[in-house]
């Protein structure tokens, strides 16, 4: 039996709470968490942004998802136990709970009102396909230094004959070609 979208994301949620929770009581290896939590996020926001936003008005939460992403990426390059890390993760925590809130008593009930359960069920299976493409794309590259080089999705882009490819940086590159589909 299919599982419907709304349990997945819900899921989603309670994990990443989890996470935070493990960095706030300074378990285990904080960069590893931060790390996982990354990827997690990531992957659970395109997928919504991919395949569960475009039915409904979500620009807001586009926008949320942007500010966490910020935050995140500030959150990886500074070093766990100083100021500017643990000031960052108060705001990332902060702001991921707000958009889930957001998300779980607006957003996701609005959904579930205007769609029949077949159809929370096809979307389900859309938003963790995309979801776990992500994650596993992300996690295999972090340990082999972060996957394909500039040149090659460089070579990727000209394939695809992206626009602008040549005034692009290495995560510009790789976010086109996500845009473009390969
Ligand atoms: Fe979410
Ligand atoms: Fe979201």
């Amino acid at each position: 039996m299919a599982t419907d979208v709304i349990t997945l994301i819900t899921r989603d949620h309670r994990k990443v709470e989890a996470l935070f929770e493990r960095l706030k009581k300074k378990e285990g290896d904080r960069r590893a968490t931060v790390a996982e939590l990354h990827a997690l996020l990531t992957a659970h926001a395109r997928a919504e942004e991919d395949r569960v936003y475009p039915g409904i008005d979500a620009h807001h939460e586009v926008e949320e998802h942007k500010e966490a992403e910020v935050l995140l990426d500030a959150l990886k390059r500074a070093d766990p136990g100083t100021a500017e890390f643990e000031d960052t993760l108060v705001k990332l925590e902060e702001s991921v709970n707000h958009h889930v809130q957001e998300e779980e008593s607006e957003l996701l009930p609005k959904l579930a009102s205007e769609v029949d359960a077949k159809e929370l069920e096809r979307l389900g299976a859309a938003f963790q396909k995309r979801r776990d493409e992500e994650l596993t794309a992300l996690t295999s590259g972090s340990s082999a230094e972060g996957g394909a080089t500039k040149a090659e999705l460089y070579k990727e882009a000209q394939k695809a004959d992206i626009p602008g490819r040549s005034q692009m940086d290495k995560e510009e590159l790789e976010e086109a070609l996500r845009k473009a589909g390969s």
